[in-house]
């Protein structure tokens, strides 16, 4: 038997995996545009394609999606860290932060909020509720919304998974440290 050690709650980081980074793109009553990393994000149904995102009340994107009900989920390749980081960066919500973080907007093929055009895939999202959980945790909100559209770079549309994952190579964050997807192990025919 494998020996075992608990762990306490200041080091959940030695037992969870990170977690995958997209950016969230915005806009605001006024058309300014935001864009944000995010962690929590996970699929709960693939069809339809539905997701919910954790997000603190803080936050200039939290704000915007129940003013628009919409957003982008773009997904970052390792190449955009440093431009990630500073979407992270505490900037006025007057500011727009393409021009800020110096990416490019591109028009969604459905939503209002633009795409990120130097990004490899982006998932265009519609707010269907808003759970407001400060009772439990302390001024935080999940979001759940359906994926009405989806698009992908040419050039990463390989019907291959394994050889996809390794071009698109997304971030994965965990406690202020950033990883990449290792590669292909195996599939679910495995025993
Ligand atoms: C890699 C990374 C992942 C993050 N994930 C989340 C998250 O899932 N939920 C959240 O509320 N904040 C998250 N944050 C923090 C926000 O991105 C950060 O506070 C940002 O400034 C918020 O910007 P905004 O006010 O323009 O929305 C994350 C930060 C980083 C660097």
């Amino acid at each position: 038997m494998k020996s075992k050690i608990s762990i306490d709650f200041e080091n959940y980081a030695l037992c969870f995996i990170p977690v995958p980074v997209y950016l969230i793109s915005t806009i605001d009553e006024n058309k300014i545009c935001n864009i944000a990393p995010y962690g929590m994000v996970m699929p709960v149904s693939y069809n339809p394609l539905i997701i919910s995102v954790g997000s603190a009340k803080n936050r200039d994107t939290y704000r915007n999606i129940l003013q628009i009900n919409e957003f982008v989920l773009n997904v970052p390749s390792v190449e955009l860290l440093k431009k990630v980081n500073r979407t992270a960066d505490p900037i006025p919500s007057s500011e727009d932060e393409f021009i800020y973080a110096q990416l490019t907007p591109i028009e969604s093929e459905i939503v209002s909020p633009p795409r990120i055009e130097e990004c490899n895939s982006h998932l265009e999202c519609k707010t269907i509720w808003i759970k407001d959980i400060s009772k439990i945790c302390n001024n935080r909100v999940i979001i759940t919304a359906e994926v009405v559209a989806l698009s992908l770079d040419q050039n990463i549309f390989l019907k291959n998974l394994c050889k996809q994952k390794g071009l698109m190579k997304p971030l994965y964050y965990e406690k202020h440290s950033y990883f990449t997807i290792g590669g292909y192990v195996g599939n679910r025919r495995m025993r």
